[in-house]
């Protein structure tokens, strides 16, 4: 098989156990649907859209709202939540390399920690400028490779296989000057802000036990190494630990993340 259809696989079943951390991007959406300037009537799409936070955001301000994602149970969920908010969104299921739209479809193209897992930085960028209007709003958040979910990836990084070649390190789309080129000339008024979420949490190793059972690549790391190689699981898990460590206070993780506005000209 294509190794980057295998890579898709694989994430893809990781991330069918995400439900339970929505509830740490429920605030966070609402920072970036207000930081896209979100209004009615406006044509959104939430690329990698999970349990559908964003997209539920976005359409209870009267926009007309489409969720994308790759996870079926997911977007089951997110269809749960959208009737008991009481608003319609079109769920649907494709991969964010390929958006399923025409060109120019929408107004506003938006992303919460969810297009940086998109192994192609340049496919994923092309796809989402690609169904914006010319003037349309593209706006994301992404974690900062310097801070702890970042560190937490590049930590991931070296207990991993290799992925195949062209495959980029998530936490890239959270330096500006990274952001800045990806984007290039397609856009103008580049603007970034950032924020911080609160993870409440008994112990370092609580948190990492929970993102364990919960954020994709270290629920693989741990299935494949808690087979392959029981030693180097527990050095893992010593390292992720004494970072959540670097972070933790008052039983809550600081997670800082950075939000990002363009338009596409
Ligand atoms: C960290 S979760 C974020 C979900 C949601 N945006 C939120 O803020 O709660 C990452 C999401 O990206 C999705 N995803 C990763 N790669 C994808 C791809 N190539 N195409 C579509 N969805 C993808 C996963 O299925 C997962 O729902």
């Amino acid at each position: 098989m294509d190794p980057l259809r295998q890579f898709k696989d694989a994430q893809k079943q990781g991330w069918a156990h995400f439900a339970p951390l929505e509830s740490l991007t429920t605030p966070a959406a609402a920072r970036l649907v207000k930081h896209a300037r979100v209004a009615a009537d406006q044509r959104v799409l939430d690329v990698a859209c999970g349990t559908g936070v964003v997209a539920i955001t976005a359409a209870r301000t009267g926009a007309r709202v489409t969720g994308l994602d790759f996870t079926p149970p997911l977007l089951e969920r997110a269809r749960e939540h959208a009737d008991l908010a009481g608003v319609a969104v079109d769920f649907r299921e494709g991969d964010a390399e390929h958006l399923p739209f025409d060109d120019e479809a929408f107004d506003v193209v938006l992303s919460q920690f969810g297009h940086i897992f998109a192994p192609r930085p340049d496919v994923v960028v092309s796809e989402m400028l690609r169904v914006l209007n010319p003037g349309g709003t593209i706006a994301f958040s992404t974690w900062p490779p310097d801070v702890f979910v970042g560190r937490t990836f590049m930590l991931i990084g070296r207990y991993a296989p290799p992925p195949p070649p062209g495959v980029a390190p998530p936490p890239l789309w959270g330096d500006p000057n990274v952001v800045r080129e990806r984007l290039g000339a397609a856009v103008k008024d580049i603007t970034f802000d950032r924020d911080r979420m609160w993870v409440p949490t008994l112990s370092p190793a609580h948190a990492r036990a929970n993102y364990e059972k919960t954020a994709g690549p270290v629920t693989k790391l741990v299935e494949a190494l808690s087979t392959s190689d029981q030693a180097r699981l527990s050095e893992f898990r010593r390292e992720f630990d004494a970072l959540v460590a670097e972070y933790f206070e008052d039983n809550l993780v600081r997670q800082d993340y950075l939000l990002t506005r363009a338009t596409k000209i």
